[in-house]
């Protein structure tokens, strides 16, 4: 499959976006801009350069800007727009596809893709439905790729701290917990002003910490149930599909039988002119500890004149995503956010170039069974987002209330509706 290189010994991990838009800018961008330089190295693969070479948007006019822009490190790259611009970017020679589209458009995308035999990286919510999901996973399995997510998340070092207290028994079974991610006002207003109609907050930024809590909490416990309610009338009108904001709740069973409740707030209608930008937020409480973390009051806080805090923030978080001069005089752009991604690049060069090539289904099992990242391992987060649009969905048609119920007699996802005798299945495997 790759047997492009640009010099012998050194492979290079050709790369298309499809969705080129703000999340391209913030993290992809300076994957590319350093690893076309200088390429990724492991004692296993060598030195392997990644290439963004096709992207494919609607308009093209982001690509177009990037590609006159004066960007140091830009690589050139074949810029498909319109309709059928999908469909040019996989005819063309790539092997890996970065799925950057709004959240409904993740799945005919990714499929494509697959079908198509390229990884496949899907930034989250992955994807909206399990039978989408399985739909995906059977496809990576049959043609023998990596799907793949981004939880940036999970590569937060205070993250990684509370993961590696809660696994080593320092922090003892997690009872319960809140997490508040609030976005601004120009979010829903402008940026994805386009696209907003019918869409919530909830299913864009909550399943950061729904993967969260999933991924540090589990995975001996279950899935139990899911409730969410919200608030509408400024985004659209107060009695239409689009949501302002959203309160979630969900409960997980221990195999002890206690239960734990998280409850998960967002919104993108907070004042534009809000410190952060974005607000976040949480709180677990265990049976002997209690965990408070905030993401950017980690300890900078900043005032510029006529600067902060809509250029630059009150209350940065350099560690997601920031632009450095080093010590040693280099100009860099580095984060978890930018980590992520490079990892799952590593990833591929690990399946592609690794070991020997009949070796190769080996190094690929060994990383689909990576379960902070692959496909296979979000169906708790895709059962989740399934059911909470369904909860909104009904509450829409005039029935609010609902609770969906995970994994009972009747099916995996169940949704009851308060009045309505009559249960709707959602999804009937288990989930
Ligand atoms: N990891 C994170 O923290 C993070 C942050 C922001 C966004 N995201 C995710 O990234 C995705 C994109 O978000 P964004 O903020 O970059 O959105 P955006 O609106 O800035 O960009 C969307 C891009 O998708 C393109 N697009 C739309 N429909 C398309 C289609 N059918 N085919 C091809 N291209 C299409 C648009 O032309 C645009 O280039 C979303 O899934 C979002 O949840 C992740």
């Amino acid at each position: 499959m790759f047997t492009t290189q640009s010099s012998p010994g050194s492979p290079i991990i050709r790369c298309g976006m499809i969705g080129f838009g703000m999340i391209f800018d913030d993290t992809y961008r300076p994957v590319f801009e350093l690893r076309g330089a200088e390429p990724l190295y492991s004692p296993a693969t060598g030195p392997v350069q990644v290439r963004l070479a096709a992207v494919a948007s609607r308009t093209g006019v982001r690509g177009a800007r990037y590609l006159t822009s004066g960007y140091g490190q830009r690589q050139p790259f074949t810029n498909y727009s319109g309709s059928d611009a999908t469909r040019q970017l996989l005819a063309s020679d790539i092997h890996v596809v970065c799925v950057a589209t709004p959240d409904d458009r993740h799945f005919t995308a990714a499929r494509d893709a697959l079908i198509a035999q390229k990884h496949v990286l899907i930034e989250k919510p992955s994807v909206l439905s399990l039978a989408e999901l399985d739909e995906l996973s059977r496809l990576a399995t049959a043609n023998g790729v990596l799907a793949k997510v981004v939880y940036h998340k999970l590569a937060d070092p205070d993250h990684k701290k509370l993961r590696t207290l809660y696994q080593d028994g320092v922090l003892q079974h997690v009872n319960n917990g809140y997490c508040s991610l609030l976005e601004p006002k120009s979010i829903s207003g402008g940026q994805f002003a386009e696209w907003i109609t019918g869409r919530n907050p909830a299913t864009y930024v909550a399943v950061h910490y729904l993967k969260l809590i999933d991924f540090t909490f589990g995975p001996n416990w279950a899935l139990s149930r899911i409730s969410a309610t919200g608030q509408r009338g400024l985004v659209g009108p107060a009695d239409g599909p689009t949501w302002d904001s959203v309160q979630l709740q969900v409960v997980y069973l221990h195999p002890d039988a206690r239960e734990a409740a998280f409850d998960i707030h967002t919104s993108w209608v907070t004042p534009n002119n809000f410190p952060g930008y974005v607000e976040q937020e949480v709180q677990f409480r265990f049976d002997n500890a209690v965990w408070c973390a905030h993401q950017r009051k980690r300890g900078v806080e900043l005032t510029v004149e006529n600067r902060t805090p809509g250029e630059l923030k009150n209350t940065p978080n350099y560690h997601y995503n920031g632009t450095f001069l080093e010590p040693w005089g280099e100009r860099s752009q580095r984060g978890y956010g930018i980590e992520v991604i490079e990892r799952f690049f590593q990833e591929v060069a690990n399946v592609e170039f690794g070991g020997p090539p009949d070796t190769r289904s080996e190094r690929l099992a060994q990383m689909r069974a990576l379960t902070y990242n692959d496909i296979m391992a979000d169906r708790n987060c895709v059962a989740i987002v399934q059911s909470l649009e369904a909860i909104l969905c009904r509450a829409v048609a005039g029935a609010p209330g609902c609770v969906v119920k995970v994994n009972t007699p009747p099916g995996g996802l169940v949704l009851y509706e308060p009045g309505n005798a009559t249960p709707f299945i959602l999804y009937e495997g288990r989930v």
